[in-house]
């Protein structure tokens, strides 16, 4: 079947020729992407990684390329020898680059046939997602996905050469490893010649880059794989990459000055944007208060006002008890939204309620009363206190939430977001970074009974709050940071501990004892005791940062092989059920699975 001329070498790629081309001698190779016969002369779409090229095939000019052309069929792989002519004036494509020519053919090759494709290759999608993960190659063959897998290689580039030119060394750490907790489950891998015993895949190759600031190697990055067993949605897939990067003799200002550097080349090289630095910052603190998420969504508005003060004594007791118990209310007004229909605020319910609040009260004002089947509990006073803190005007809609802190927060930022889509508030041409600081150290998992670390065990507490680690761990504010771009966190990091004596400390305030931590994290306590830098880093979501650089709404859209919402991979049948001898080998034993 292969014909491969041998004096057939490719001249161009099929994104290249133009008028200033025409007569000359070319050889392109590529996909039929389409066929058309117009009645003896035959025009081929030829597709190639960069772009497309129509080519003729006229009998006039070669009888046995005009016959051959006849068998192709789409993504089939030609190769074509022809001469650059211009199309006539009313031929003439200008969408596409090479839309002023074509090529007229005299040689043809055909490498290799093509069975009929599962799905149609263009840019409409039409097939199903679990389709076009089957044949992913297939789908990487229709221009967004490859244009999103070449900005991704842009953007790994431009990150490669900007930390190297920075003086960070890429340095490989393990993947059968120990667990590194960042709050995932671990995937495990058996030991053959250890039966019994499993490797962790690393959730983040957090302790090893702190090992190499010890070690003395000053400062480090690596684009590389993580791994973290945890329910997945559209930016959390099981394995992601992220840019990691730590830094020694640092504080945050230099670590946040290095990574506003990083994203500003990035999106110079990907987007020719220029961003202004430094990036707006934001405590933990002011995040949850005015926009009820740790992530805040800043290209619009609808910030969370808390009403607690002026509805605790209210007629409505679900407000009143729920301040007396500790917990908060808080409203948004969506301004001249009052034209919402009852199906449009039972949707809102219901949403909210997937954040558990157990209701949203809402309040239309008019222009001469207030609808709503909550104002009537309201005094005047509390009307005008209402009226006053939330700017309440005709034509507004205002949705409060009343629950314990956590729940309000959580429902009300999240709904704030809801109702920023569905107003149309957002655009995926406006990039808004915002640093969000001083988070939290620890909080306290009530099915644990215990503390857990906000971000990881490894995070160094503010000075100040020191003293608080015995008495009251909670309020104490750490030296972690997370840059939070359109609402998405895409990176985060902190200063580390780096005395053995204050990371004991730490792990014990986490309920960990000397003895599991010397199990899990010796090797660690006892690094830090044999001379370690102040250091700290950060680690960004590659594959989420280029979701929103190719403005895809979810990161499956920028990876070449991802895997599914139950994690699986639907073109390699992964995972899989292993042999009973492997099984044994490995020392495994599986109970039965229930079907
Ligand atoms: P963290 O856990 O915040 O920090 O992870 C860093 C960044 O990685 C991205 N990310 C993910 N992307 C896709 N799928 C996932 N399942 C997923 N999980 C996380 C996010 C996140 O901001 N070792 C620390 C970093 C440090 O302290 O230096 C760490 O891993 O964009
Ligand atoms: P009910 O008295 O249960 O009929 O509720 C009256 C209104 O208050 C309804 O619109 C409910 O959605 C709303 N509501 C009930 N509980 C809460 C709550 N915890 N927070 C906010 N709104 C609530």
């Amino acid at each position: 079947m292969t014909d491969l001329l041998g004096d057939m070498k490719r001249t161009h790629h099929c994104c290249e020729l133009t008028d200033a081309d025409v007569d000359k001698k070319v050889v392109l190779m590529g996909w039929v992407q389409n066929r058309r016969d117009h009645g003896g002369v035959i025009f081929i779409d030829l597709r190639d990684r960069e772009g497309i090229t129509q080519v003729v095939f006229n009998p006039g000019v070669s009888k046995t390329a005009h016959e051959k052309a006849g068998e192709i069929r789409n993504e089939y792989v030609l190769g074509i020898k022809g001469t650059v002519i211009p199309r006539p004036d009313d031929m003439i494509n200008p969408k596409r680059k090479t839309g002023a020519v074509e090529v007229m053919v005299d040689e043809l090759s055909i490498f290799s046939k093509a069975e009929t494709p599962a799905f149609q290759i263009e840019d409409r999608i039409e097939a199903s997602e679990s389709i076009r993960l089957q044949y992913r190659y297939l789908d990487l063959r229709r221009q967004q996905l490859k244009n999103n897998i070449m900005t991704r290689h842009k953007a790994a580039t431009a990150v490669r050469n900007y930390l190297d030119q920075n003086g960070f060394i890429d340095i490989e750490t393990p993947f059968l490893t120990k667990s590194t907790p960042e709050g995932a489950r671990d995937y495990l891998v058996p030991s053959r010649v250890n039966p019994g015993e499993f490797y962790a895949l690393p959730q983040s190759p957090q302790l090893f880059k702190q090992l190499l600031m010890i070690a003395g190697f000053d400062r480090y990055y690596q684009i590389v794989k993580c791994f973290r067993d945890e329910d997945l949605r559209a930016d959390r897939q099981p394995e992601f990459t992220q840019i990691d990067m730590e830094l020694s003799f640092v504080d945050e200002k230099q670590i946040m000055t290095v990574a506003e550097g990083m994203i500003v080349e990035i999106f110079k090289k990907v987007l020719d944007m220029d961003l202004v630095t430094p990036f707006s910052q934001i405590t933990y603190d002011q995040a949850i208060e005015r926009f009820g998420l740790d992530r805040p969504d800043l290209r619009f508005g609808l910030e969370l006002i808390n009403v607690s003060d002026i509805v605790k004594d209210a007629g409505f007791k679900v407000f009143a008890n729920v301040v007396k118990n500790g917990g908060l209310v808080k409203a948004i007004n969506a301004k001249g939204c009052a034209t919402f229909t009852r199906k449009q605020i039972d949707e809102l319910t219901d949403f909210a309620g997937v954040y558990k609040a157990k209701g949203l009260a809402w309040i239309k004002i008019k222009e001469d009363t207030w609808q709503s089947p909550i104002a009537k509990f309201f005094t005047d006073e509390e009307k005008d206190a209402l009226k006053n803190r939330l700017d309440l005007q005709p034509g507004d809609i205002v949705f409060f939430v009343a629950d314990q802190p956590k729940i309000t927060n959580e429902a009300l930022g999240q709904l704030r977001n809801e109702l920023a889509r569905r107003l149309e508030l957002v655009s995926n041409d406006t990039y808004e970074f915002v640093w969000v600081t001083h988070f939290p150290l620890v909080e306290y998992d009530e099915t644990e009974k215990r503390y857990q670390a906000l971000h990881h065990p490894f995070t160094a507490p503010l000075e100040e709050d020191m003293e608080k680690l015995s008495t009251d761990p909670a309020s104490i504010k750490s030296r972690a940071y997370d840059l939070v771009l359109n609402g998405i966190e895409i990176g985060g990091g902190s200063i580390r501990i780096h005395s053995s004596e204050l990371q004991q400390k730490v792990l014990k305030c986490l309920g960990i004892d000397d003895k599991e931590a010397n199990e899990k994290f010796g090797f660690l306590l006892t690094a830090l005791k044999s001379g370690a830098p102040p250091h700290g880093g950060i680690a960004f979501g590659l594959d989420r940062l280029i979701m929103l650089l190719c403005k895809e709404d979810s990161i499956r859209n920028v990876i070449a092989f991802p895997k599914t919402q139950k994690a699986t991979c639907m073109l390699t049948q992964a995972p899989s059920k292993a042999a009973t001898a492997q099984l044994q080998e490995l020392a495994i034993k599986i109970n039965k699975i229930e079907e």
